[in-house]
């Protein structure tokens, strides 16, 4: 097993950004703990590390499989200089940073499924979920959550899940090190995370587009109780989908579960 614990002592200099860092050997969720840390100002940006977690949490209320040793589940608590309701695109920075790190292990086929999900060869390989915590309209600190699948095999996977997810390791055989995909995930998060704060946000959303793969997909959505299938079509300034659901019919969607059909 690669050692994430010693690859993280190394960041502090290796990423200057960084203020500080918790590793643990299993914790309950790095979001939750990164949390815990924003709530007692710890200097951010913050990454918060765990070889497992027992109450791993994914968006709208999911959990996370998160297996000691065989994926990569951590948090990085921000403070970014930005205005509160930018913090959304947040998420698409991170899914974008994450596709691009991946594409140094040879990963060439990779989806960011709108808003959140790592989609590769159809199956979830990885998920972000970003929080807020705000004070009236002042936002106190955000927290980017990443967990990656890097190397379970299928019958490591709850049977539920078994046909919809994957590792890294089953679509890319190899010897994968989840220290070198966390470095490589951080130094293009950094990067996203400046230009965010440097107002590049038309940038980002052309990127995004240009970038994600998921730009003319057909894609099916429940939207207010009603069930919509359409083309993506792109974002708008907000970070929100535009999706195509007849000719000339465009529907925005906020932050709605999509599946690719
Ligand atoms: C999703 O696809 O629903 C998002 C999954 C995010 C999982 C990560 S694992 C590290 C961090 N801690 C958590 O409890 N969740 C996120």
């Amino acid at each position: 097993m690669d050692s994430l614990k010693t690859a993280l002592e190394a960041f502090p200099s290796r990423f200057p950004a960084l203020r500080d860092f918790r590793y643990f050997e299993q914790t309950d969720s790095t979001n939750r703990q990164a949390r815990q840390l924003g709530q007692a100002k710890t200097p951010a940006p913050c990454l918060v590390v765990a070889e497992g977690q027992s109450a791993g949490r994914g968006r709208l209320g999911r959990r996370w499989e998160s297996p000691p040793g065989q994926g990569l589940y951590f948090s990085l608590l921000l403070q970014p200089q930005i205005p509160a309701e930018r913090a959304p695109l947040l998420t698409l920075a991170t899914g974008l940073a994450i596709k691009r790190a991946l594409e140094n292990f040879g990963v060439k086929d990779l989806v960011v499924k709108w808003p959140n999900d790592i989609v590769i060869q159809g199956k979830k390989v990885g998920g972000v979920l970003s929080e807020m915590e705000t004070s009236g309209s002042q936002m106190l600190f955000v927290i980017l959550g990443v967990g990656l699948n890097i190397s379970q095999k299928k019958s490591d996977f709850p049977p539920e899940l078994q046909e919809t997810a994957a590792s890294l390791e089953q679509l890319y055989p190899g010897d994968w090190h989840r220290s070198e995909v966390l470095e490589k995930i951080l130094g293009e998060l950094f990067q996203e995370i400046e230009n965010l704060e440097a107002d590049k946000v038309d940038e980002l959303l052309k990127r995004w587009e240009g970038e994600s793969g998921f730009l003319g997909k057909k894609i099916k959505v429940e939207k207010s109780g009603q069930q919509l299938q359409g083309m993506v079509q792109g974002l708008d300034p907000e970070g929100h989908l535009l999706l195509e659901t007849a000719p000339g019919k465009i529907v925005t969607l906020i932050a709605e579960d999509t599946t690719l059909i």
